[in-house]
């Protein structure tokens, strides 16, 4: 049996001013009238190999989450509450050192709660193949065909072919964010994969590298775990012990060391929806390529996303800009330079 776990506690910053700190990108209707969280789990309901997902978030999410899940009527298998972020390599730990209690040969998919997947058959076909990969040790990745040197993305080198018909790869280096003329080498080089940030893997052996690599991450975990407690339908980290763990992402804790990774590819229509331009890309767009939300008046626009939430918002004449309006803040860009709208909110928390 598979255990998904979806991660869903990151902050969302480059999709300001909608994705804010208490109501992150996972939690809102991006791309259609359902959340990201929401689609996640939609996307993993009446499979027959797969249980209950087990949701891990922050504290302060807790209502929005589980409110989210019944509305689709997913039960989860629990909701791991963290008392403080402390970034993917101890969230995905705690995860496992909960479901290794429930489960000793638990099998983990790793998701994260705010990615598109256009082709569910398809990726649920590569779920299945990395399966088959993970009974001795394995950690699978799923790796996406890279079409630009995108420098917020982990590269996955393939390397010799698994003895299987299941279409896998030995990894033969993951680099997690290379800068630009690294990333550029890559992929003109043509065996790399991005890293999708899914990963499947029995709990024990994640917790095995771990203890390799970062010992004081699973040690930390654990006894969040252990001294955890049970609250309503969450499950509460023990404050101290969690607090007490490293902060670091499961790509740089364990995925740029372990020797035992292997990479599925996954042709699944994937997208992290990581800024407004790729936003626009996957979300539904008229004959002038516009992607529109709320009360929109468009006149001689073109390939622009334009969103109102609160007022009506009037565009004429412009092509390829991005305007998100919402109740307490407007942001106008050229699509080309969204990554910037990150520069913003750590302008705005300065100013607090
Ligand atoms: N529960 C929890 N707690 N979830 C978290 C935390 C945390 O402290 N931090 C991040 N997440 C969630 C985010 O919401 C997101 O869904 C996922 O974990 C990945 O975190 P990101 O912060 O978005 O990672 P990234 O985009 O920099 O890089 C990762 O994803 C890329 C693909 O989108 C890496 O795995 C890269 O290698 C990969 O290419
Ligand atoms: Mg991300």
């Amino acid at each position: 049996k598979i255990y998904p776990v979806i991660l869903s506690g990151g902050a969302g910053t480059r999709l300001w001013p909608l994705s804010r700190a208490a109501l992150p990108k996972q939690l809102l209707p991006l791309v259609n009238d359902k959340t990201m969280l929401q689609d996640t789990a939609l996307r993993l309901a009446g499979r027959p190999e797969l249980m209950q997902p087990l949701i891990i978030c922050g504290n302060e999410h807790r209502f929005l989450v589980a409110e989210q899940l019944r509305e689709i009527n997913v039960k989860p298998l629990g909701i791991l509450l963290e008392p403080e972020g402390r970034n993917t390599a101890p969230a995905v730990a705690a995860a496992a050192h909960y479901l290794k209690a429930v489960d000793p040969e638990a099998v983990m998919l790793v998701l994260p709660a705010d990615h598109v997947i256009a082709d569910a058959q398809a990726f649920y076909g590569a779920i299945l193949r990395a399966a088959n990969l993970v009974q001795h040790g394995a950690l699978a990745t799923f790796g996406i065909v890279p079409t630009a040197p995108e420098t917020g993305y982990g590269y996955i080198k393939s390397g010799e072919p698994l003895p299987t018909e299941d279409n896998g790869f030995k990894v033969e280096r993951f680099v997690e964010k290379p800068d630009r003329a690294t990333a550029e080498s890559f992929v003109a080089a043509g065996n790399y994969y991005w890293n999708s940030g899914m990963f499947l893997f029995q709990a024990a052996s994640y917790l095995k590298e771990l203890e390799q690599y970062q010992p004081a991450i699973a040690t930390a975990s654990g006894e969040a775990v252990a001294k955890g407690y049970r609250d309503l339908d969450f499950c509460r980290l023990d404050e101290a012990a969690f607090a007490a763990s490293p902060s670091d992402s499961i790509d740089y804790a364990v995925m740029e060391h372990t020797r035992h990774a292997v990479v599925v590819p996954a042709s699944i229509g994937w997208s992290d929806v990581g800024s407004w331009s790729a936003l626009w890309e996957v979300q539904e767009r008229n004959a002038d390529g516009n992607a529109c939300r709320g009360d929109v008046y468009l006149d001689g626009v073109k390939n622009s996303l334009v969103r109102a939430e609160s007022r009506c918002v009037a565009v004429i004449g412009v092509e390829n800009v991005v305007i998100v309006e919402t109740n307490d803040a407007v942001l106008v860009t050229h699509k080309d330079q969204v990554q910037r709208v990150k520069q913003v909110v750590e302008h705005l928390k300065c100013q607090d």
